[in-house]
């Protein structure tokens, strides 16, 4: 329920009549402890008179006991219904520096309402402090300025620096695209070389992680582990905290980690299975030596590249959660690894990376084509969010979604059929039970697909996406701490109106 002015006034009104003396009106206000008094006659509003006007009265060495009220007075002054939302009092006495306003019901006096009821009150917060109103999830909210890329929601486009991230998915490779990103332009096949060769030998794990691992990787779900090994990592290589150290130091950390994360995975995903880790291969590109890793066995170079340009197409988003949250982290001073172990947790969750693998759960319950209609319909109708669906900025297809259906079909196998049937039937019912939202395919839906078909594992999944990611997110960790002010925003408190007495035991 809004709060109107009746919740926050003060009632009833202290009042004095336009015939009144200064100092009989200056008397009113003292011993009512008020800085105004309503100015009333025959019950009808016609002025008020506040300290501001008693302080211009005695600087104009006015006669407090002879001079009447009506002389001082603001005559005729704004007034505010009782039913007005707070927000209304609030612009008002703000447009016109007004400190206190009657507030009336027809033409009856109600009771005043002043700056202080509404900053002690109304929980609107004093002007020093911001005041802006956001959306729920901070949607469509600006909150720093980037070079690293941006997302078009309604014209469907994405870009990296100043390149179509679909283009680059589509004519370079993951190194060219890590290249831009940290260097700030693609590399020429030279650059490229001598970059690639640079991140192929950061590979291997120290030492200190790698003995802790094996104890790790018993311990949880992937994404969990990579948080714990990207702590681990982090001390081990005394990682200080990024107010504390130049762009080259936080830069070489960056490129360090990137390198190593999917080592990381993979060798923990390898001790869980109970299999032998593999040592990164110095001759295979980033995406090629992840599956290598993975599996045990060198990929085709048809898998390889579809892993690529999935890792190409979610190297960076926006400000998603997981970026914002590095960025906040980073915000605070704190050291790569923080900001990256807290990126990890935002990534984790359903409605952000930790989709794709329930998306494809999905498709293997609906089975067959002819149950997809049935199926999401029941699944829409109980509340239930179909995944791989609807994106908060894209309100027509996702790019990426796009480009990795285009992939589904290079790759071909028994699942490119039914995605595609689903994906149809979904985007149906959709528009049909939720008209309006726009809701299409997501990055997810052909993830899982892909990933699936190129040998991935499914609780794999999202802990390849954070592979790919971990590029970006150092991206703006970088960003951040070069141009820092720390993340602070603010809420409004909604609950019971403070202060109250504390109860005795
Ligand atoms: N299935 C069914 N309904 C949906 C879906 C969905 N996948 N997505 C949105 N809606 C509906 C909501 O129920 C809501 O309906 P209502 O107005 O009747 O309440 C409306 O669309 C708006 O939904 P919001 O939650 O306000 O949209 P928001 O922008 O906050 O959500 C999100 C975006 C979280 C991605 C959402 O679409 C969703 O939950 N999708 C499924 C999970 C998923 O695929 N996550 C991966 C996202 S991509 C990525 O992060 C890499």
């Amino acid at each position: 329920m809004k709060t109107v002015v009746r919740d926050l006034m003060t009632s009833p009104a202290i009042t004095c009549t336009s015939s009144d003396s200064l100092a009989t009106a200056a008397r009113t206000m003292r011993e009512a402890e008020t800085g105004s008094v309503v100015v009333t006659d025959a019950g009808k509003v016609v002025g008020i008179l506040t300290e501001r006007d008693l302080l211009r009265a005695a600087a104009a060495s006015a006669d407090p006991g002879n001079d009447a009220v009506a002389l001082w007075m603001t005559a005729h002054p704004d007034v505010l219904g009782a039913d007005e939302e707070v927000d209304a009092a609030w612009a008002s006495l703000t447009a016109h520096h007004y400190r206190h306003l009657p507030v009336v019901e027809g033409n009856a006096l109600r009771g005043v309402i002043s700056l202080r009821d509404l900053m002690g009150m109304a929980r609107i917060r004093p002007a020093s402090e911001s005041s802006i109103d956001v959306p729920p999830g901070l949607e469509g909210v600006l909150v720093a300025e980037t070079t690293v890329g941006d997302v078009r929601g309604q014209e469907g486009f994405f870009h990296y620096r100043q390149y179509s991230a679909v283009d680059l998915a589509e004519r370079r490779s993951l190194e060219d695209v890590w290249h831009l990103l940290f260097r700030g332009e693609l590399p020429d096949a030279a650059m490229g070389a001598a970059f690639a060769a640079e991140v192929r030998s950061r590979r291997g794990l120290p030492a200190g992680l790698t003995g802790i691992l094996p104890a790790l990787a018993r311990q949880g779900a992937p994404l969990e582990v990579l948080r714990s090994a990207v702590s681990v990592l982090g001390s081990e290589l005394g990682w200080r905290p990024t107010h504390d150290i130049d762009a080259a130091e936080l830069a070489d950390q960056s490129l360090g980690l990137c390198a190593v994360v999917p080592t990381i995975l993979a060798t923990a995903h390898r001790l869980r299975e109970g299999l032998e880790p593999v040592e990164p291969r110095a001759d295979l590109d980033f995406a090629a030596n992840y599956l290598y890793m993975l599996t045990g066995r060198a990929p085709t170079a048809e898998h390889a590249r579809a892993i690529e340009q999935y890792m190409i197409l979610t190297i960076d988003h926006g400000f998603n959660a997981s970026t914002f949250t590095a960025r906040v982290i980073t915000s605070t001073g704190a050291d790569l690894g923080a900001a990256i172990v807290g990126a990890i947790g935002a990534l984790s969750g359903p409605l952000h990376g930790g989709a794709p693998s329930r998306a494809l759960d999905m498709l293997d319950a609906i089975g067959t084509a002819d149950r997809a209609e049935a199926y999401i319909r029941r699944a829409v109708e109980d509340g239930d969010r179909i995944m791989g669906f609807g994106h908060r900025v894209y309100k027509t297809d996702d790019p990426r979604s796009l480009l990795l259906r285009s992939v589904t079909e290079r790759l071909g196998g028994p699942l490119v059929a039914l995605s595609q049937d689903v994906e149809r039937t979904t985007v149906d019912v959709l528009a049909e039970l939720k008209p309006g939202r726009q809701l299409y395919t997501n990055v997810e839906f052909y993830a899982g697909v892909v990933m699936h078909t190129c040998g991935i594992p499914r609780d794999m999944f999202t802990p390849t996406f954070a592979a790919g990611r971990t590029i970006g997110w150092c991206t703006h960790v970088m960003e951040q701490a070069s141009h820092n002010r720390l993340i602070r925003p603010a809420a409004r408190y909604v609950g019971p109106p403070p202060p109250q007495p504390v109860p005795t035991p």
